[in-house]
């Protein structure tokens, strides 16, 4: 009886943990125009804790990555274009994404689904954080990013408290391993088709 109840209260702490108001802190501030300056240019991308299965799978591969954002603050869109290394090969992609203000969200369309993520940045601490289905706990999921690959140790550290504000420990957090990047050279091949991209037609 005593171990069966014990067993019921561990069950509920994920559950309870995420009810604590620092996990809704993780969601809800508005995106405004400022937000989206900040957000231009380089971000290298440090780690993320996903429930997702799929998404999880997904983020195991990535060895390195970094992006440039280039916000277009009239259509509420970021251009987003990444280099991910993966299997020690470099993969470029440019892609976009959108802007819902209000909701301090941004989200992208892969076919028909579009995957939203909320956004909570550190403008101290020079980088920010997105975060997945908070509602949902099978589901959810955060990832970080930061603008140069050796995270700030007051960064890491937010990131690390909203990890476990939603419930989830530091053992499920996949990080990056900068040394692993094989696209800083292949960049110089890209750089004038990124140029060409951020100027328009
Ligand atoms: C939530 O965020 C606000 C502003 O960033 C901060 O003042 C407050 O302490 C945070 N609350 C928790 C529980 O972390
Ligand atoms: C944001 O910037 C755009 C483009 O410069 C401008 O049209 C718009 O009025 C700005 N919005 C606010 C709230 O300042
Ligand atoms: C931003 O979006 C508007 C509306 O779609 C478009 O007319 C404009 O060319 C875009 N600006 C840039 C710099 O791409
Ligand atoms: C590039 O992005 C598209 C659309 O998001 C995706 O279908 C494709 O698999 C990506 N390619 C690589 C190499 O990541
Ligand atoms: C903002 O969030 C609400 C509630 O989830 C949703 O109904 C609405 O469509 C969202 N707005 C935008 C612009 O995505």
């Amino acid at each position: 009886m005593v171990l069966h109840v014990v067993l019921v209260i561990l069950s509920l702490l994920p559950l309870l943990e995420a009810q604590n108001p620092e996990a809704a802190n993780i969601t809800g501030t508005a995106i405004t125009n400022d937000t989206l300056i900040w957000l231009s240019g380089k971000w290298f991308y440090i780690g993320s804790a996903l429930r997702n299965p799929d998404f999880k799978q997904e983020a195991q591969k990535i060895q390195a990555e970094y992006f440039y954002f280039t916000p277009n603050l009239t259509d509420d869109t970021l251009l987003l274009q990444e280099y991910q290394t993966t299997e020690d090969q470099c993969f470029f992609n440019s892609s976009k994404l959108e802007v819902q203000r209000e909701n301090g969200t941004l989200s992208k369309f892969e076919g028909a689904e579009e995957h939203v993520a909320h956004l909570k940045v550190f403008m101290k601490h020079r980088g920010f954080m997105l975060a997945f289905d908070p509602e949902d706990k099978n589901n959810w999921g955060l990832s970080l990013y930061a603008n140069k690959p050796d995270t700030a140790p007051e960064l890491l550290e937010e990131f690390l408290k909203a990890v476990k504000s939603l419930g989830m420990d530091e053992s499920e957090i996949t990080y990056t391993d900068w040394k692993k990047d094989m696209c800083s050279q292949q960049e110089k091949q890209h750089e004038p088709e990124r140029k060409k991209t951020e100027e328009g037609p």
